[in-house]
């Protein structure tokens, strides 16, 4: 493996962050400063320290999460439960969620401890579709399609990119109109799926991802349930 893609395994940081510690010099392969990032290592073997620390390689794991409301998707527990104790069974070391669910939203959640494929799905260069099914408030139609099309202004200095909204349904609900749609994003912004709607003048009031690039969520995983990706299924993320 080249020593830049094992910093990015095993250290957490993105490949030009590797790259820059290794010509820094920062990157010891067994007591040898190493300033090459394309560097062969044998991961596993070799003694691999990073200024001074060394970094043990526990390979890659990669796991489809049901997340359920009441969970962060973080690593840290500041406004509640971590979404990794839903996995804490699960082989794997340095495991994190890749992009962000708020606490209220349910559905697909990639765990992993491939920083470099985190970054990936994760760069706002990349586009990544991520599509939602949610439940908002009134008679969503042509007007929002238009909108979410055009990009709506959700109080930055740049409006939200494209997104498709496609309309499933409409219902009268003792609490008032409801539609069901599915909205496709490809950004990651803060909130971005209900600050969108906020903008069109609806509130959301249920919000479930359903798919990332080309993983669709497994819909036989029950809420909280998780399974490792099959190689199909890697492969085509790595795609993406
Ligand atoms: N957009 C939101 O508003 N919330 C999420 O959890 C995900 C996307």
């Amino acid at each position: 493996m080249r020593l830049d893609k094992f910093l990015t395994d095993a250290g957490g940081v993105s490949r030009a962050q590797a790259k820059k510690l290794i010509r820094q010099g920062a990157v010891e392969v067994n007591g040898q400063a190493c300033r090459r990032p394309e560097e062969k290592i044998q991961e596993g073997t070799d003694q691999v320290c990073v200024q001074g620390r060394e970094l043990a390689y526990h390979g890659l794991c990669y796991y489809m999460l049901h997340k359920p409301a009441g969970y962060v998707s973080s690593t840290v527990e500041a406004d509640g439960p971590s979404v990794l104790r839903l996995l804490s069974g699960a082989p794997g070391k340095g495991l994190f969620p890749v992009g962000r669910l708020d606490k209220d939203t349910e559905g697909l959640l990639l765990i992993t401890n491939d920083g470099e494929l985190g970054h990936h799905l994760t760069s706002p260069r990349r586009h990544v579709d991520k599509t939602y099914y949610a439940e908002v408030s009134g008679e969503a139609g042509e007007e929002d399609i238009r909108a979410f099309r055009e990009g709506v202004d959700i109080g930055e200095e740049r409006p939200a990119g494209s997104a498709r909204l496609v309309i499933l349904g409409t219902q009268a609900r003792a609490e008032g109109t409801v539609s069901q749609v599915q909205a496709t994003v490809q950004e990651g912004r803060y909130h971005q799926v209900k600050r969108m709607f906020a903008a069109v003048g609806r509130k959301v009031l249920y919000l479930k991802r359903i798919s990332m690039g080309s993983l669709p969520l497994d819909e036989s995983l029950p809420k909280g349930g998780y399974r490792p990706l099959t190689e199909e299924e890697l492969q085509r993320l790595r795609e993406n």
